[in-house]
């Protein structure tokens, strides 16, 4: 089994890339500069190059497919249009599509939800057998220096979600463990699964890194992530975080019913804290 993985540079394909060459798979990970975990065999392709793309696919059985941090509704479309269409030419067996959040029911007018529930759409009505997982909110975001700096540093968890919103929070390496299961589970096939631990507050989230919760503003959040990471995609998840803040409140607090039907173990958020060598610590 050849298992082809999107993003396996970043984040989250990089998270999923190591766990499928731990256990032994052959693993081929796409990404423009060609910059993949050890292991894992490089393609450099742009999502926006066909051509490309089908030489990637050669071989391969198992698609794992994130989209990166793009929020153009037709780059986006594009993008998943070329992924699917290589599939299906490939015969991919199974598709694990990571729409890198929860999915609203509606268009919410936010770009980083509403061009997601579209290629989600696409991913289902495409005739490869896939399963769509929807995480949560990351753990890994906490580690971002303009979140790490208040926690680490003064003990305080300043996030812009409001205090009495619940999260069920999920690590890169329980994706992971999902992406694992859902490439290689039965009777999955057409599925869309929420992913995510045990939701809860900010402050009980803070509580479990021995820290204070402060909601921030949005825009204040966003201007700390645009130096990082650009305008647009800080506007781009601004977006989402606004809508999360008033009419998707209960977005992140679904049951972990899609952690139990893959039958994999969320790590709490205390646990993961542990494991973090920046962590606050009094
Ligand atoms: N729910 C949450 O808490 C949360 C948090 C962060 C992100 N997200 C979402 O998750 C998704 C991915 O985020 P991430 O943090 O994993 O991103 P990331 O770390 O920036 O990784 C993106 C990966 O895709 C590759 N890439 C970028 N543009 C590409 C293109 N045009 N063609 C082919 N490969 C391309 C990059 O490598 P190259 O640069 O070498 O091409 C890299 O390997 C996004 O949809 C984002 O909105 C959600």
């Amino acid at each position: 089994m050849t298992v082809l993985v999107f993003g396996a540079g970043g984040a989250q394909g990089g998270a999923v890339a190591r766990r499928l060459v731990e256990e032994g798979l052959a693993v081929r990970g796409v990404s423009r500069t060609g910059a993949v975990p050890e292991g894992v065999e490089p393609v450099r392709a742009d999502l926006g190059d066909r051509g490309r793309l089908r030489e990637a696919f050669a071989g391969v059985t198992r698609v794992s497919m994130v989209l990166p941090l793009e929020y153009d509704p037709g780059r986006v479309a594009a993008y998943t249009r070329n992924v699917l269409a290589e599939a299906a030419a490939a015969g991919v067996a199974r598709l694990v599509f990571n729409p890198g959040n929860r999915l609203p029911r509606a268009d919410t007018g936010a770009a980083a939800f509403d061009t997601r529930r579209a290629a989600a759409r696409a991913v289902l009505d495409s005739p490869v057998p896939a399963v769509v997982l929807c995480p949560p909110i990351y753990l890994e975001n906490l580690a971002a220096p303009w979140v790490r700096r208040g926690l680490a540093g003064e003990g305080v968890l300043r996030y812009p979600v409001p205090a009495s919103v619940p999260v069920a929070w999920l690590s890169h390496a329980d994706l992971a463990a999902a992406t694992l299961a859902a490439l290689t589970g039965d009777d999955l096939a057409g599925a869309t699964l929420d992913l995510g631990g045990e939701p809860m507050t900010g402050p009980e989230l803070a509580a479990a890194f021995g820290a204070r919760y402060k909601a921030v503003d949005v825009e204040v959040f966003a201007a700390g992530m645009a130096a990082a990471l650009g305008p647009d995609v800080a506007a781009g998840v601004a977006g989402t975080y606004r809508w999360v803040a008033g009419p998707g409140r209960e977005l992140y607090a679904a049951s972990p019913g899609g952690a139990k039907r893959l039958g994999i173990e969320v790590t709490s958020p205390a646990d993961w804290a542990a494991g973090q060598a920046w962590r606050w610590q009094r």
